[in-house]
Order: structure tokens, then C-alpha cells, then sequence
């Protein structure tokens, strides 16, 4: 085993043995390459420099308490990636070789997976670049996939289940309306660096986008989905320019399996008022706990129109903590996987 701090990663890119890698040329995926060198020579010309001909996966991969590795459903990601290259009309990798790459990737790298019992993952990035060189704004012919991966941590780095706090973004959006809000492009996190280095400068541990064409209905956060809880109802938006989040569509079948009702629908700023726990869930926050949530008519003024409060500032609350606890029970695999989701090594 690599020699590392296995409780204290942060979520951040760590050199491993090796990436995988695959080209698409003349309508064909070449043989994917396992290297250990994990430069790669572009031409400058390259659609990706230009017009962010790109688009990226997350999932990760975890060792069980039984000591078998598994990956959480990345049969959805190698789907969600086919949908985001199919907007940029790029080639993507079938889920077949999506799912092989990621396989080959995970057990190249096993002596970074971190040991059962200390919160901790292997996170894997799986890459789709537009790689011939090319002046007009076009799609990509030459695709590049890559899978790489690196051991995590929380994404705050904060330890568990901390809470973290969050500010709406009215005067930034990380989305058009009929926009690619709903796909996972390069291009919308580039949009959302400069209100997230506002957001942080200001203490705020997330920022909440609300639906790009009203400024009435909460979105999501710029890096996981929204989920709350009232009374025994999980509610999640129903938006257009939200990404279909793995980890809430998990979430919601946990709480259906609890006998929880879901409402996935439009939720509105003001509802905020109402809710008894609020999160941010996606493959890098898992759930994070959201303690406070500021609305501020611009993320650079000193105004707080109105502030929401949820749970306690250092615990995260019941029943976030039990779709937390089952969740990672299966991904760890001491909860019955009953609906299937981990491919086993
Ligand atoms: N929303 C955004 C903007 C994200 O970047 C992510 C992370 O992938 C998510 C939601 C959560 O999606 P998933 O649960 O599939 O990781
Ligand atoms: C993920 O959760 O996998 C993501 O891609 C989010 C990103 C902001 C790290």
C-alpha cells in the first residue's frame, strides 16, 4: 500500500501508478494504453484549448469492509458521458469500453485505494477532449478518453459529515435557460470559478444557483445537486439546467426504500423557510450537510436580503445522516446492495 495519510486526503489530484487511455480516429477507438506517464502531447490547435470541446465524469471506486473493491455505478456515468459528448456531437466511448477503462484504471492503481474505515475513496475522472487541430468553431472529429483516478477525502476537508454554509448566486449563473445546465461540459465549471472564488473569499463553503430564467426556483449547487427534508419528504428541483445527479437519483431510491415519499418539482427560493434539513449530494460531497443559506442580491455586496438556517452548525441532522449511513453501507458494502448498483472487482 502507497504510504498515506488515509484519514486526512482532502479532495485534491495525487500522482498513481498509471491512467488509461483511448483515441478515436476514423470512426474507431484504439486499443485503450495503460501508461504511467501522465503528460500528453496536444496540438495547439486543439478544439479543446479553444472552444472547450470537453467534457468529464466523476465516480468512485471503494474498499469494502470485506476487502472487495467496488465501483458505484459507473454503467449511469458512462451514459451521462455519452449524453454530454452527444451534445458536443463527439464521439464517446460505449458504455462497454467506459466501464472496461474505469475496471482497468481502479485495479492499476489498488495500492492508492483506500483501506476500509477511514471515510476516505478513489476518486475517478474519467476525460473526453476534442483533440484535432482545428480554427472554426466546430465538433471534434479526433476525440481523446482518458480515465484517471486519485485517492479522496471530503471535499470540504473537513472531517465527515461537517456542515458547511451556502449563498445564493443572483447576479452569476452557472446556466443558460435551454442552455447545458443539464450535461457535464468543461465549459460550465469554467463558469462557475469566478462567483465560487467570490463565494469562498466571503466564507461561504457553497454556492446555490437558482433557475437561470426566473431567479425564482432553486437549481443546484455549482457542484452537487440540491436535496431537502420535510417531515418524511425528500424534495429535489425539477430543472431543466440541472445535472442529473447519480448520487441523488441513489438517494431518492434510499428514501423511497425508507418510506419516504420524493418530490422532484420546482421548489421555490422562499420554501427554503420550510425545510428541516438541507444537502449538497453528488460523487465529491457524497451529502454535505448545509447549516446556512445567505441571499444576497449580488455576491459582492454586504447585503443579506435573508438568511435560512437548517439543523445544528456541527452535526448533520437524522435523516441526512441515515441516507448518508446506508448509502455508504452499500458503496462499502456492508448494507445489502438490493438494487444492484456496485460493480464488484
Ligand atoms: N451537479 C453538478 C454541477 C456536479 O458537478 C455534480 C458532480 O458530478 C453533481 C451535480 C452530482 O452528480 P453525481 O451525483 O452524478 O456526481
Ligand atoms: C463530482 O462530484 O464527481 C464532480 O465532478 C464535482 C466536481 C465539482 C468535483
Amino acid at each position: 500500500m502507497a504510504e498515506l495519510d488515509w484519514s486526512n486526503l482532502a479532495f485534491k489530484a495525487r500522482q498513481t501508478n498509471a491512467m488509461v487511455i483511448s483515441y478515436f480516429k476514423d470512426g474507431q477507438w484504439s486499443e485503450p494504453e495503460l501508461t504511467s506517464d501522465f503528460s500528453i502531447t496536444l496540438n495547439c490547435f486543439a478544439g479543446v484549448f479553444h472552444y472547450a470541446n470537453a467534457c468529464f465524469e466523476g465516480a468512485k471506486a471503494f474498499r469494502g469492509a470485506d476487502g472487495k473493491v467496488r465501483i458505484f455505478r459507473p454503467d449511469e456515468n458512462a451514459r451521462r458521458m455519452q449524453s454530454s459528448g452527444g451534445y458536443l456531437d463527439m464521439a464517446a466511448p460505449s458504455e462497454e469500453l467506459f466501464v472496461k477503462m474505469c475496471v482497468e484504471c481502479v485495479n492499476a492503481n489498488l495500492e492508492y485505494l483506500p483501506p476500509y474505515g477511514y471515510g476516505s475513496s478513489m476518486y475517478i475522472r474519467p476525460l473526453l477532449i476534442g483533440v484535432n487541430p482545428q480554427l472554426g468553431v466546430n465538433s471534434s472529429k479526433e476525440v481523446l478518453f482518458a480515465v484517471m483516478c486519485s485517492p479522496v477525502g471530503t471535499y470540504s476537508g473537513k472531517a465527515g459529515l461537517t456542515p458547511t454554509t451556502a449563498v445564493i448566486s443572483r447576479n452569476y449563473d452557472r446556466a443558460a435557460p435551454n442552455g447545458t445546465g443539464r450535461f457535464k461540459l468543461a465549459g460550465n465549471y469554467a463558469t462557475s470559478l469566478h462567483p465560487y472564488n467570490l463565494a469562498h473569499g466571503l466564507g461561504y463553503g457553497e454556492l446555490l444557483y437558482l433557475d437561470p430564467a426566473t431567479k425564482t426556483k432553486i437549481d443546484e449547487f455549482g457542484s452537487s445537486n440540491f436535496l431537502a427534508i420535510k417531515g418524511n419528504t425528500y424534495v429535489t428541483p425539477l430543472s431543466d439546467s440541472v445535472l442529473p445527479s447519480i448520487t441523488n437519483k441513489s438517494l431518492q431510491q434510499v428514501a423511497k426504500d425508507f418510506g419516504m415519499t420524493v418530490e422532484k418539482r420546482a421548489v421555490k427560493v422562499e420554501e427554503l423557510a420550510e425545510f428541516d434539513e438541507v444537502n449538497a449530494c453528488g460523487t465529491a460531497v457524497v451529502i454535505t450537510p448545509i447549516h446556512k443559506i445567505d441571499d444576497k442580491p449580488q455576491l459582492e455586496s454586504e447585503t443579506v436580503t435573508r438568511s435560512y438556517t437548517f439543523g445544528q452548525a456541527d452535526v448533520c441532522s437524522p435523516v441526512s445522516q441515515k441516507l448518508y449511513d446506508r448509502i455508504r453501507g452499500i458503496q462499502n458494502g456492508t448494507e445489502e446492495d438490493t438494487h444492484n448498483w456496485c460493480l464488484v472487482l
